[in-house]
């Protein structure tokens, strides 16, 4: 905790106008949030909940039934062809598959995270592993079936200051040193109020600051708590996100039921209250 709040302050006074009231603020931050608590799941029996009930599980679907299991792998997440012909005209289908996504029940403010994903290798389909605020704060792990090689990270925070929604500003791809989007692999989303990494199978891929998410002369860096949500979904709708996940889905070939697998979370605090 000492050296911990030592390097916080040491690094928020070199961004300091005073380093008194710095000190201050650091101090009342770590004392009063009393916002992330340890937490392990590999998703047992029960860990899910559905929409319709409330048992006090870690974790609430926010998809149908049907579109998510949990078992020996953990958390699956379903896609599935959608209902009736699918058509493309413009590079875009006309239906998308159906998709599962998962929250957590309880939230937090900055932690840092392993999500232990295995990923589907469908061009068109996105595999998430995020943390998700209702400010819409968004720190993201994002898996493309059309690009396995290479995994994406993003952040989102909107700023009144924005004219229009930052989609993709601050978005980075990274390639994997092995395997692909199928395998499974170890992601960190080490959060806290000086900077974001994120590492892949321990390695780290990617710092970004406050500094870094300047636009239209204000930050955007997350900085209200998140729930973890996991998901698949398909792009396949409209261009621009079809662009980006490489899609659209060519269910002719496509498999009519994918998998993805969340076989493991975990949230280690940075601090405690
Ligand atoms: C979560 O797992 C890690 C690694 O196995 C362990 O060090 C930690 O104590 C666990 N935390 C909780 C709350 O179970
Ligand atoms: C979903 O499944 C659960 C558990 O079987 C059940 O309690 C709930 O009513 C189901 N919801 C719907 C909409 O079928
Ligand atoms: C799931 O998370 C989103 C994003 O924060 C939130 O808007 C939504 O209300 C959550 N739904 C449930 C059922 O927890
Ligand atoms: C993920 O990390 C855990 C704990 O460090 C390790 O035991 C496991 O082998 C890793 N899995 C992968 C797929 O890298
Ligand atoms: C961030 O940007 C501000 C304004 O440009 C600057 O004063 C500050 O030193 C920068 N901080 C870091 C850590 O780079």
């Amino acid at each position: 905790m000492f050296v911990l709040g030592a390097i916080v302050a040491l690094a928020a006074c070199a961004r300091a106008v005073t380093a008194i009231a710095h000190e201050r603020v650091a101090h009342n931050r770590l004392a009063s949030t009393p916002t992330c608590t340890p937490f392990n799941s590999t998703f047992p029996k029960g860990s899910v909940d559905f929409r319709q009930t409330s048992t006090g599980a870690p974790f609430i679907a926010i998809s149908p039934n049907g579109s998510w299991d949990v078992g020996s792998n953990g958390l699956e997440l379903f896609m599935s062809k959608p209902e009736g012909p699918v058509t493309t005209s413009d590079g875009v289908n006309s239906q998308l598959g159906n998709g599962a996504t998962v929250n957590s029940t309880f939230t937090f403010l900055y932690g840092k995270v392993t999500y232990v994903v295995t990923g589907v290798n469908t061009p068109g389909i996105v595999t998430a592993a995020i943390l998700i605020g209702d400010s819409h704060d968004e720190l993201d792990i994002e898996l493309l079936g059309g690009d396995p090689n290479n995994w994406q990270t993003n952040v989102f925070a909107t700023n009144p200051a924005d004219p229009a929604p930052l989609v993709g500003a601050f978005g980075d791809t990274q390639p994997y040193q092995a395997g692909d989007v199928k395998d499974t692999h170890n992601y960190t989303i080490d959060w806290n109020e000086e900077r974001v990494i994120w590492s892949v199978d321990g390695q780290q891929v990617r710092t970004l600051g406050p500094n870094d998410t300047m636009k239209n002369g204000v930050t955007h860096y997350p900085a209200s708590p998140v729930r973890l949500q996991m998901g698949v979904w398909d792009g396949s709708s409209p261009q621009g996100t079809c662009e980006w996940a490489k899609g659209p889905v060519e269910w002719t070939t496509a498999p009519s039921l994918m998998t993805a697998y969340i076989n493991s979370v975990s949230v280690e605090c940075p601090y405690t209250a």
